[in-house]
């Protein structure tokens, strides 16, 4: 079987299809946990690019969207845990933001699969490496973002 990227008129296999995913790691927990998963050699899907941010609460859901329309197929925050936020409250912030952003893209017809919250401390590498192998998966079973990405 095959397809058509929306972004290019190349003909793909679906078979060789593989996601694109943005990460946005806070600075102080989720990106140190990243950081271990690569020191500790822990494999993970080779799909995401990492973006470090002061603080999941700095995420608006503008960077989402916009993610989504230049054609990341999915995203991944993640942030200090509950109580750990080094500015206290970020963390909380952040997932009351994208509970309501998930309805708000449901609303819109994207599959809410595609962004995905989660909480990874710095000692918790083999975690980090989990929950990027879950959303990985998650996003193939969407498959390519197109609703949203912007033709020129
Ligand atoms: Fe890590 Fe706020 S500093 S989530």
């Amino acid at each position: 079987m095959t397809q058509v990227t929306p972004q290019s008129d190349l003909v793909i296999k679906s078979s060789d299809w593989e996601p694109k995913i943005i990460a946005f790691l806070c600075n102080w927990c989720s990106y140190a946990g990243a950081d271990l998963t690569g020191v500790s050699r822990i494999q993970y899907p080779p799909n995401i690019r990492i973006v470090r941010v002061p603080c999941s609460g700095r995420i608006s859901p503008y960077y989402i969207l916009k993610s989504l329309q230049v054609g990341w197929d999915g995203l991944l925050v993640s942030g200090c845990h509950p109580g750990d936020c080094h500015y206290l409250t970020g963390n909380l912030i952040a997932r009351r933001r994208f509970a309501v952003l998930k309805d708000l893209l449901t609303f819109m017809g994207i599959e809410p699969e595609r962004v995905n919250f989660s909480w990874v401390s710095a000692a918790e590498g083999e975690r980090f490496a989990k929950i990027v192998k879950k959303v990985v998966e998650q996003v193939k079973k969407v498959g390519p973002i197109r609703k949203m990405v912007k033709t020129l």
